[in-house]
């Protein structure tokens, strides 16, 4: 299997279905509409879209079978996006290498076209209802839904603002990235193998799995900021020296982080490697994403 083809493949898929699945742009309001789409398909790795797909065949489910989740996931992440780039937050001119939403459709545009991909998103997964039965899919707005929120992703974020420029533990740090970053990776997984009918070692391998790889990648997305090429990661770098972050670089050095990552990384594999060989893309996706350099 070649990693790079297999991403390829998925992401095609993904893209045909946020498609679908979005308002079109002639649909009243018209501007929400575009800069909804702007953003969504201004780029990105479509990661966690591809990890739910992902997870679900490592279980032996089907991955198209997941697609309306699996872009559910992806309109979570584009809004968290939007809303992190706002002069209030990061302050980011550049994302998936063009503008940023505010840049192009204004602050009160952004911030709700960030507020209606979070709801579309859920409005996606009570759709989910027509092929998968009621107690999974409930199951699936509880997780996601938490992994999302302040228990989640929003508490990252709020910590991540509130400790710039301030000196803080590893511990917190950790919370800022497990949170911030990891949750919705482990949402991610999780919805891919609940669908998918996992059973609870499998669906622990995946949560494991999930929450080491959530960290490394935002390890590697902190270093990326510091020696990354702003063409190729379609954002600009130094944006967390400017806003003061604390980062595992900061903290550690780069040398240190890197092997922090791989570290994490390292782990995530192993633990993958027990679901055998239709984890096997999870495994690949691993590697393929603590080397990267987008
Ligand atoms: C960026 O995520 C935000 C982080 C959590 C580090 P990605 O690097 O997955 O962004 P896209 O989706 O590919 O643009
Ligand atoms: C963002 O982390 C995590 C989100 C929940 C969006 P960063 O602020 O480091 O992400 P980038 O570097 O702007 O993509
Ligand atoms: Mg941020
Ligand atoms: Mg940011
Ligand atoms: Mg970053």
């Amino acid at each position: 299997m070649n990693i790079k083809e297999y991403l390829a493949e998925k992401k095609a898929v993904i893209d045909a279905a946020l498609d679908e699945i979005l308002p079109a742009e002639d649909v009243k309001p018209q501007t929400i509409h575009k800069a909804m789409r702007y953003s969504v398909f201004a780029g990105g790795k479509r990661l966690r879209p591809i990890l739910v797909m992902a997870s679900a065949e490592a279980v032996g489910g089907k991955g198209n079978d997941v697609l309306p989740a699996a872009c559910a996931l992806e309109m979570i992440h584009s809004y968290s996006l939007i809303h992190d780039d706002l002069p209030a937050m990061d302050d980011d001119d550049y994302r998936r290498g063009m503008l940023t939403n505010h840049k192009v459709f204004g602050e009160a545009m952004a911030i709700l076209a960030g507020d209606a991909l979070l709801t579309h998103a859920f409005y996606v997964l009570s759709h989910c209802l027509k092929y998968f039965p009621a107690e999974s899919v409930n199951q699936v707005v509880g997780e996601v839904s938490k992994a999302a929120g302040t228990f989640g992703m929003v508490g990252g974020q709020v910590v991540d603002i509130e400790s710039e420029g301030k000196d803080i533990s590893r511990e917190e740090l950790d919370y800022i990235h497990e949170n911030k970053t990891a949750a919705l990776f482990v949402a991610s997984v999780r919805t891919g193998g609940i669908l998918a009918g996992a059973n609870s070692v499998q669906m622990d391998a995946l949560t494991d799995y999930a929450r080491h790889l959530g960290l490394a990648f935002q390890i590697t997305d902190d270093i990326l900021d510091i020696t990354g090429d702003s063409g190729k990661l379609g954002k600009n770098t130094g944006s967390d020296t400017r806003k003061k972050k604390v980062t595992f670089p900061l903290l550690y050095g780069l040398e240190e982080s890197r092997k922090m990552a791989l570290d994490e990384s390292r782990k995530a594999g192993e633990i993958v490697r027990t679901l055998g060989n239709r984890a096997k893309p999870l495994e690949e996706i691993v590697l393929y994403l603590v080397s990267r350099d987008f």
